[in-house]
Parts: structure tokens; sequence; C-alpha cells
């Protein structure tokens, strides 16, 4: 993470981390994939699940965006995606099998609770696709995309419970992301996406984030 983006942060974090971490223990028992589910149907249709998680993004807003359309690169959108998925990457930021100088901290302060409805909003959010840039980049990527990734994100890219949505991302997010994959070390590894990544040509990469970045 660029130093540019720490500084206004700190500073934002110092006015909200304190009084966070004085309030009393929270339950963080970590849940199972299969646990968070039942959590997530009955979230979900409760009405006061958005605004509770509204509430509970506040930490999360400054990077991730108000409606979860991150506001710098390199930052993932959050809108739009499989609340399982959403679920199942704090979980990994958690206990340490995903690392970010940031995400690693902050996710250690929230409740089950707090985790559960704010997947549930982000997830009720829209992304915002990029606008196309270079047309030619875009169709060989979705040429590519469709051959390599689409039999598990889906042809339409918008993922499953297991599976990262894709589509709306943001470019640069989705190229660090393949990148870190293909070097198969922290921050993050999977050794399904590694086997994948591998295969790709170094062409390949940005040609898919950008088409990617541009489907709704
Ligand atoms: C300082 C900026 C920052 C803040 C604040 C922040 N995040 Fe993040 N978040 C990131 C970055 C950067 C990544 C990508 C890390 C990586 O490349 O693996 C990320 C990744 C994620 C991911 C994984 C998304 C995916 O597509 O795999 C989730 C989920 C997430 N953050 C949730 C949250 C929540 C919930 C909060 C609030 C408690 C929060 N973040 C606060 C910067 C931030
Ligand atoms: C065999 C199934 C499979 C295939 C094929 C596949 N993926 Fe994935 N992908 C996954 C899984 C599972 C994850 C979640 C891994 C994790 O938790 O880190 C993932 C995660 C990702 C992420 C991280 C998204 C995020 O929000 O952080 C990116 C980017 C990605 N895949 C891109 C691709 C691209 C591009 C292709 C085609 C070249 C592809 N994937 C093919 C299964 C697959």
């Amino acid at each position: 993470m660029s130093k540019q983006r720490i500084a206004p942060l700190v500073l934002a974090l110092s006015l909200t981390v304190t009084p966070l971490s004085a309030a009393p223990v929270k339950q963080t028992t970590p849940m199972t994939a299969e646990e968070y589910e039942p959590r997530i149907q009955q979230a979900t249709a409760n009405p006061k699940t958005l605004a509770a998680g509204k509430r509970a993004a506040f930490l999360c807003l400054y990077c991730h965006g108000e409606d979860g359309n991150s506001v710098q690169e390199n930052i993932p959108n959050l809108a739009g995606q499989n609340p399982v998925y959403l679920l199942t990457q704090i979980e990994k930021f958690g206990d340490g099998r995903r690392t970010d100088a940031f995400m690693s901290g902050l996710i250690k302060s929230l409740s089950n609770e707090d985790r559960v409805s704010m997947a549930v909003y982000y997830a009720a959010m829209r992304p915002i696709p990029s606008k196309t840039g270079d047309e030619r980049l875009v169709a060989a990527g979705k040429k590519r995309y469709l051959t390599t990734c689409s039999g598990c994100h889906g042809p339409k890219a918008t993922g499953s419970k297991t599976v990262a949505r894709l589509a709306g991302q943001r470019a640069s997010y989705l190229t660090e992301a393949l990148a870190n994959y293909r070097a198969s070390k922290s921050p993050r590894t999977d050794p399904v996406m590694t086997l994948v990544a591998r295969k790709l040509a170094p062409e390949d990469i940005p040609a898919i984030a950008a088409y990617l970045s541009t489907l709704k």
C-alpha cells in the first residue's frame, strides 16, 4: 500500500479505532462457510440489516466507498460481491491466510454480527463499471476470459459463493490479484487460482482486467 494512501488514513483511524478498542471485547469466533449461509439469509430477510451494515462499515468507507465502489486504485470494489465470498475473505484476513497492512488489523475489531450485516450491505450495492477504453484490448480480454475463466467465474463474471465476482471490479486490483496468485506467496495464495494465473501470457492479464472492469 502506498504511503500516500496511508497518511490521511492514519489520521482518520486514530480518531475512530481508539474508541473501538476500548469497547468490550466482541465475539469473533470464526464461522465456517456453511455457518455463514443461514446467518446471511436471516440477515437479508431482516429489514434492519442494511442500516446496521452501513453503520458497521464506517471504518471501511474511507477505502471501499460508501456504496462499495472503491475510492482508489488497487482497492477492490465490494459492491455486488457475493456475501459468502466477502465473509470468507474477511475470515482469511483475520487468520492470516491473506494479509494487508490495514485490512488484517481492522477485521479483528469486528464482531461476527457486524461482519454479516456488512457483507449483506455491500452485496446489495451496485458496482459502477469502468467506461470502455481501448476496445481492442477489451475484445481480446473477452475472448480470453470466455475460454479460460468463465467456467468458474460465470459467463457474466458474477461469481458464486466460493468464487469471486469479477464484473465491474477495478482493473488495477484485478491485475494485482492475478500477479499475487502467480507469485503464490504472501499476501495472497490460492492453489486453484495460482494454476490458472500461471497459464496466462503476460499480455493476457491487462486485457482480461480491462474487459472485466467494463462489465455490469
Ligand atoms: C486503508 C484502506 C482500507 C480500509 C479502511 C478497508 N479496506 Fe478492505 N481492502 C483494502 C485493500 C487494499 C484490499 C485488497 C488487499 C489485497 O490486495 O489483497 C482490501 C480487500 C478487502 C476485501 C476482499 C475483497 C475481495 O474482492 O477479495 C474485503 C472483503 C474487505 N477489504 C472488506 C473490508 C471491510 C469490511 C472493511 C471495514 C472494516 C475494510 N475492508 C476496510 C483496503 C482497505
Ligand atoms: C477452477 C475455477 C477457477 C477458474 C478457472 C478461474 N478462477 Fe479465479 N478464482 C477462483 C476462486 C475459487 C477464487 C477465490 C480464491 C481466494 O479465495 O483467494 C478466485 C478468485 C479470483 C480473483 C480474485 C478476485 C477478488 O475479488 O479478489 C481474480 C482476480 C480471479 N479469480 C481471476 C480469474 C481469471 C482472470 C481467470 C481466468 C484466466 C480465473 N480467475 C479462472 C476460481 C477460479
